[in-house]
């Protein structure tokens, strides 16, 4: 059995918040990516997240919030340069690491002292947050390293019936996870790339911001986690060996689907080509619905063109490297 999405009606958002307040999971929409809610003060309606998604514990949640003066409730010592960001982006796509209060859990926080914060810009999103009236903690509504949702059929493919409700908000705006930015120190970092763009923080802050990782343990250099990935095995391609490579694999009897924004490729019924946007928002608008509607074709393998190396890719990019744990053919 799977759960059906249901559409954003008043009735819906008033079961959405019974659930919530009774420490359930409500699947809901942000401009991002779906998230999987819980309240954030519910410890125990936060380790279901977890469960659910098949999330280590330490890897920590992000706090949704529906209005900046909930944002004391959560974190401390925030500095100005928060009230920057907060001013000239939220509602919107970017995730704020700050000191967290001392009575926030460490299930929400994998155990860690900081805490990341957000007010999504989404109206359905924004319209549960303001009457829940609280922080609903959500990670994108998937399973632990698959690729994101960006529209409720995929949440419902995801967890089936073990989430209570799936509130449909339609395709998602953006398409691609937030921005995280790390000021809970004088070290200012960007620890996930995404639709706002260093330079716009930069400018904002009148300061330069370094480069982090989300990565909570350390690992070799030049060894990439799986993550935002398909379960058909993926590799970037660079646009020069691109027919050569397809004339290999499909001579070779296998199927294999492909991302492409320029190459004109032959038609064979074991390749299945998906023509991508030239815009960088655009390709990343339609990426992860891309890489599903390709994944569930049994294929032996998805190509992807590989795209510019130019700040305007950054977050597409980041993400393409992660789904294809840095397999790039050459
Ligand atoms: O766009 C989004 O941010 C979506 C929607 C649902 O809001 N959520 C999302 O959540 O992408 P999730 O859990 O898939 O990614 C959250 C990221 C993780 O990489 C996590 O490591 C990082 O945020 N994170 C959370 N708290 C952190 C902290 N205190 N310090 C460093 N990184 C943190
Ligand atoms: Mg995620």
């Amino acid at each position: 059995m799977t759960r059906h999405p249901v559409p954003f009606t008043p009735q819906n958002i008033t079961e959405a918040l019974r659930i919530l307040k009774a420490g359930g999971l409500v699947a809901f929409p942000t401009e991002t990516v779906y998230g999987l809610g819980a309240d954030a003060a519910n410890p125990q309606a936060v380790s279901k997240i977890f469960a659910t998604k098949g999330r280590p514990a330490n890897h920590p949640l992000i706090v949704h919030i529906g209005h900046v003066d909930q944002l004391e409730q959560w974190a401390e010592s925030i500095p100005d340069n928060a009230y920057q960001l907060i001013d000239s982006f939220w509602p919107g796509p970017l995730a704020i690491i700050l000191k967290k209060q001392p009575w926030v859990s460490d299930v929400v926080t994998g155990g860690q002292d900081t805490i990341a914060i957000r007010m999504p810009g989404n109206p359905v999103a924004l319209d549960l947050l303001t009457q829940f009236n609280g922080g609903i903690a959500a990670p994108s509504a998937n399973r632990f390293n698959h690729i994101s949702p960006t529209l409720a059929s995929h949440v419902q493919s995801e967890f089936g019936d073990s989430v209570e409700m799936i509130i449909d908000g339609g395709p998602c705006q953006v398409g691609l996870e937030s921005t995280i930015i790390d000021v809970s120190s004088n070290n200012i970092k960007m620890l996930r790339p995404g639709h706002i763009q260093q330079q716009q923080i930069e400018h904002v802050l009148h300061n330069t911001v370094n480069q982090g990782t989300t990565d909570s343990t350390r690992r070799a250099p030049g060894m990439l986690e799986l993550h935002y990935a398909p379960e058909t095995p993926a590799a970037l391609c660079p646009t020069i060996i691109l027919d050569q490579y397809i004339e290999q694999y499909i001579n070779a009897g296998k199927k294999m689907g492909v991302l492409v924004r320029h190459a004109q490729l032959d038609s064979h019924p074991n390749l299945h080509s998906i023509i991508m946007p030239e815009d960088p928002v655009k390709f990343g608008h339609d990426m992860y619905a891309c890489l599903r509607q390709l994944d569930e074709l049994q294929l032996d393998l998805i190509l992807i063109e590989q795209l510019p190396d130019e700040p305007k890719w950054v977050a597409v990019n980041d993400r393409l490297l992660k789904a294809t744990a840095g397999n790039i053919c050459h």
